[in-house]
């Protein structure tokens, strides 16, 4: 089983809190371009790479993917399906700002195969929009998230909280105000000061009011979120169950889950990076941050693969699968590397102080332990002395 995700590097207005790797979109842009380049490298990961293992999700990233038209989506899925084995059930993301898409777009994005919907709303506050930068008001959200549930099963909704100036009874009441949005799923992340950004400059220089340093942000979201029944399955991800289909009883996204089970991943666009099991060895490929060099790259493409050593792979097993109440099998952890880092010794001390919870196989963490996950995942990869 592998994933797909196809990084579309460009956004109407770059906003004050964000580093992913993405541009202002020029009005010239050449799509006709853009498309053969995606193809190019597909075809790449398709020659060098693919086991004509199954395709079981497709994800167009940003950047915002829903400034493209909708024959761009449905060209990259037509080539992906005539070469790749895509899952008959495969679960197909767009993200979407909702200052870039109306009812006829969402429309011709589901005719085009799409059949999830992952809408970047960030706050219900018009004053905090304007403070982390967006283009759209929490009305034209809102409205955004309610025609999107009239055309998708499966709409997702991302927030930031503990922003500036934001109180902790300010996060509540619109968390209150978020669950009963018609949404199946929720991102809710904590704002991260990432350095350089806008943001980060005005709370340096006293502009804007530094973060709130308490737990009790997550604590909240977490109590809210789970109250409304959305089940927390990350860190900062909520999902609903779903009530008449067994084969997938939630509305998780399976294709972050998939990056968090540390299954392969074939990336492709600028920035992207994907992880993919050549000889028993994970791969690690990045692509070029920067979208003319990636343009002139993708004309004959050639992989930096960098090949993870056990060591590495240990690291972002553990970073990805403790993130989930899924957990980490211990079997899938190599025994020599077991033992390099004294885990079961370790695992032993962390269930002591229930952080740590085993189920026969898996571990997991308490929720005592998810508000100290950096804390053990440092703790866990530590080289014993
Ligand atoms: C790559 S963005 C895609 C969504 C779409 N581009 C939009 O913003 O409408 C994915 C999500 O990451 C989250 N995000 C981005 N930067 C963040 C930051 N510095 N701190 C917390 N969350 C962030 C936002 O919730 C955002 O919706
Ligand atoms: S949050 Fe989304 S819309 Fe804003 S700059 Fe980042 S990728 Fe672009």
């Amino acid at each position: 089983m592998s994933t797909i995700y196809i990084h579309w590097p460009f956004c109407l207005k770059k906003c004050d809190y964000c580093s992913f790797y993405s541009v202002t979109c020029p009005k010239d842009l050449d799509l006709n371009l853009w498309l053969s380049a995606y193809e190019r490298v597909l075809k790449k990961h398709l020659e060098e790479f693919y086991n004509n293992e199954e395709i079981t999700s497709i994800y167009f990233g940003g950047g915002t993917p829903s400034l493209v038209p909708s024959y761009f989506v449905a060209d990259i899925l037509c080539y992906i399906d005539k070469y790749f084995k895509v899952c008959k059930q495969a679960e197909i993301t767009i993200e979407a700002n909702p200052g870039t898409i109306n009812c006829n777009k969402l429309k011709d994005y589901k005719d085009a195969g799409v059949n999830r919907l992952s809408i970047g709303v960030q706050s219900l506050v018009d004053e905090s929009l304007k403070i982390l930068g967006r283009i759209h008001t929490s009305n034209e959200a809102i409205k955004c998230i309610h025609e999107a549930s009239e055309v998708f099963d499966n709409v997702s909704a991302d927030f930031i909280y503990n922003r500036p100036g934001q109180t902790l009874p300010d996060w509540q009441d619109e968390l209150h105000q978020i669950c009963k949005l018609p949404v199946k799923h929720l991102s809710l992340y904590e704002l991260i000061v990432e350095d350089n950004t806008p943001i980060c400059k005005k709370i340096d220089s006293g502009i804007l009011p530094k973060q709130n340093e308490t737990s009790e942000f997550f604590e909240e979201t977490c109590r809210i979120a789970n109250k409304y029944n959305f089940n927390q399955y990350e860190v900062s991800n909520f999902a609903k169950s779903r009530t008449n289909n067994e084969t997938l009883p939630t509305y998780y996204s399976r294709h972050n889950m998939s990056y968090w089970n540390y299954e392969d991943y074939y990336a492709v666009g600028p920035s992207a990076h994907s992880r993919i099991t050549k000889n028993g060895c994970k791969i690690a490929i990045e692509q070029i941050a920067n979208n003319s060099l990636w343009l002139t790259w993708s004309k004959h493409p050639v992989f930096e693969c960098e090949p993870l050593d056990k060591f590495a792979e240990y690291k972002e097993r553990l970073i990805m699968g403790l993130r989930t109440t899924h957990g980490i099998k211990i079997s899938d952890i190599d025994e020599k590397i077991q033992k390099y880092y004294g885990l079961k010794n370790k695992l032993e001390k962390l269930i002591e102080n229930s952080y740590i919870i085993i189920d026969g196989d898996v571990m997991t963490l308490s929720y005592q332990g998810r508000l100290r996950l950096n804390l053990i995942v440092q703790y866990l990869s530590r080289e014993l002395q």
